[in-house]
């Protein structure tokens, strides 16, 4: 399957070939614009000043129940590491044909996986996204290509990954737990992060295609950064809400695993990334969880006689499977697992 960049490019397209025409209903169209996302303030969540840590942590609480989805501001990654991630991912977009194809990953668990639209298995409609997607952690893995990928990438993960360990113990402590219960109980520290490259290049009728449909990542957490173009947007009280690109800093959001540690009380919201005729949209995604076979259920400790389990307990890989295994179609993973 060529991918859309190369198909873009290999002709003046001035419609989308059948194969990626996404039939929308009337309930994509409904817009709230009136509604944005909630900010966190990374400093105050790590901040050495009780009151301002305790502020933030009811913030974050509320961010989590209400949203599933944030804004994450003064997180410490450097704008310049930011800008150089986001260049040399382009410039792996910018490869040839030839050069990518190297990492042309079939399985789930290729370490590095370069392909197009979701799981060409499966996919009834393809969408118009190219992709890059790489295992780095327990185990860095990186493209040799272009030069100096691989350091910023590993730079970019670590500091991404240590961001996500100080929300993790918010979180844990947002739900009355000790601050490294998460930590503990899904061995965060040798836990699994993949990175996600999305490339989204212009499209000649934006209407009829979708680069991702609506879906929910599988992770704990997900930390998403994007170039200045629209093209996120998420679920919302039954509504699309759009999130609007900004400047350095990272859209954050829960995934299926932190539903079924939270027995549902914090939710993993659906979203989906629609495409525009302008520019290649890019966006940079590290989904964050434990390792691939730690089983993952309800947390006892939120569990009680009105709050019984409502989700069946799975390796976090054998989740992964499965979600590889079904059609992105707007319905969550979750259920499937749900009791
Ligand atoms: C994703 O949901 O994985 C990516 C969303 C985006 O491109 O903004
Ligand atoms: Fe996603």
């Amino acid at each position: 399957m060529p991918s859309v960049k190369s198909l873009v490019e290999s002709k003046s397209l001035c419609t989308v070939p059948s194969e990626y025409v996404c039939h929308k209903t009337r309930d994509d169209s409904i817009f709230s614009e009136a509604q944005t996302i909630p900010t966190i303030d990374f400093a105050h969540l790590v901040s050495p000043i009780p009151d301002q840590r305790s502020q933030a942590i009811q913030q974050l609480a509320r961010a989590c129940r209400d949203w599933g989805f944030f804004v994450l501001i003064n997180h410490g990654v450097s704008e310049t590491l930011w800008d150089k991630l986001m260049s040399a991912s382009h410039h792996f977009f910018d490869l040839t044909e030839e050069e990518k194809t190297e990492y042309a990953g079939r399985q789930l668990f290729d370490p590095i996986r370069y392909g197009t639209s979701f799981n060409l298995n499966v996919d009834k409609t393809l969408f118009w996204r190219d992709y890059l997607k790489i295992h780095v952690h327990p185990q860095f893995h990186a493209p040799t290509k272009p030069p100096g990928f691989g350091e910023i990438l590993e730079e970019f993960c670590k500091k991404s990954r240590q961001v996500c360990g100080e929300l993790l113990k918010g979180i844990s402590k947002s739900l009355g737990l000790e601050e490294t219960y998460i930590h503990e109980r899904l061995q965060i520290e040798s836990g699994s992060q993949l990175l996600v490259i999305n490339f989204y290049p212009p499209c000649p009728k934006p209407e009829s295609a979708i680069g991702l449909p609506p879906h929910t990542d599988h992770g704990l957490l997900t930390l998403l950064l994007q170039n200045q173009l629209d093209g996120l947007q998420i679920q919302h009280k039954g509504k699309w809400v759009p999130v609007h690109p900004l400047p350095n800093c990272f859209i954050i959001n829960l995934g299926d695993h932190m539903e079924i540690l939270t027995n549902g009380k914090y939710k993993s919201v659906v979203h989906r990334a629609e495409v525009n005729n302008k520019a290649a949209r890019i966006s940079i995604g590290t989904a964050n969880g434990p390792p691939l076979d730690t089983v993952v259920g309800p947390a006892p400790e939120l569990l009680s006689d009105a709050h019984s389990p409502a989700y069946r307990a799975l390796a976090y890989g054998e989740y992964l499977r499965f979600q590889q295994s079904l059609q992105l179609d707007g319905k969550s993973c979750l259920n499937h697992i749900r009791l």
